[in-house]
């Protein structure tokens, strides 16, 4: 399976920056690269992506969509209309949205299906929280959140369509702290017998699961060396590019 290295820009840069920003990536020769790339990026930035995907190989799309597609929704995103400006992802259900917007389970299941059904790959994102973990639930919220999420689109799209899943832990998001390889890797394990129950083992093994939280140049390669992790979904360190450069690196 090819590994995917995902960019979460989160709320930063604007479409200027984010032109600076791809200039100074294709200075990189992102060409020597072996996984696939993915920028998610604000949605005022999609366009400056789009000018640079086709040349420098690399995909994009937004942070977030709404599960439909067009109507009286104020202020959401349309996964039709990203589509159309050449965004070929999407990202769903991350922490953020899940704690900070309310986002429940139900509505990052719909939200999946309406991306797979505007075409769009969706990464779904799941992950426990510093009390969750402590408490000893971290397996059962994980097992929640991936058949909540994937519930609508098994039996429709799950075998036929591309879909990605990311492994953030909350606690390591932005705080520096890195789950450990062991830790990742075994949450990553228990995800992909997860998914064998859901779609069957064959098709499991194809999906890929991304490690996110605290990732680093420094620990990139160390966790990359976990048989169960298939790329990474990287926040802090995707801003600069150097250093999203080194992690995409890591992967191969
Ligand atoms: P981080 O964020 O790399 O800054 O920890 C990861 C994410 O939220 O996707």
């Amino acid at each position: 399976m090819k590994k995917i290295c995902a960019a979460n820009w989160k709320l930063n840069l604007s479409p200027e920056e984010a032109r600076r920003y791809f200039v100074e990536w294709s200075e990189l020769k992102p060409s020597r690269l072996v996984c696939d790339l993915v920028f998610f990026t604000p949605a005022y930035d999609l366009p400056a992506a789009a000018e640079f995907a086709p040349a420098e190989g690399f995909h994009f799309g937004p942070q977030n969509i709404y599960f439909e597609m067009s109507g009286a929704f104020t202020g959401e995103i349309s996964a039709q209309a990203v589509h159309a400006l050449g965004a070929r992802w999407a990202l769903i259900g991350h922490s953020e949205r899940r704690t900070l917007f309310g986002e429940t389970d139900a509505m990052i299941a719909k939200k999946v299906k309406a991306a797979m059904a505007a075409d769009l790959v969706p990464i779904l994102c799941v992950g426990e929280t510093l009390a969750e973990r402590e408490s000893g639930q971290t397996k059962k919220v994980v097992s929640r959140q991936l058949r909540a999420g994937l519930e609508m689109i098994v039996a429709e799209f799950a075998l036929a369509r591309h879909f990605a899943i990311a492994y953030e832990p909350v606690w390591a998001i932005g705080t520096g702290k890195v789950a450990t390889p062991e830790q990742a890797g075994e949450i990553h394990a228990e995800i992909r017998v997860e998914l064998g129950h859901l779609v069957g083992q064959k098709r499991a093994h194809e999906i890929p699961i991304l490690y996110g939280g605290s990732v680093k140049p420094e620990n990139a390669r160390e966790l990359a060396a976990q048989p169960d992790i298939d790329g990474f979904l990287v926040g802090g360190a995707s801003l600069k590019p150097k250093d999203f450069f080194a992690i995409a690196n890591a992967l191969r």
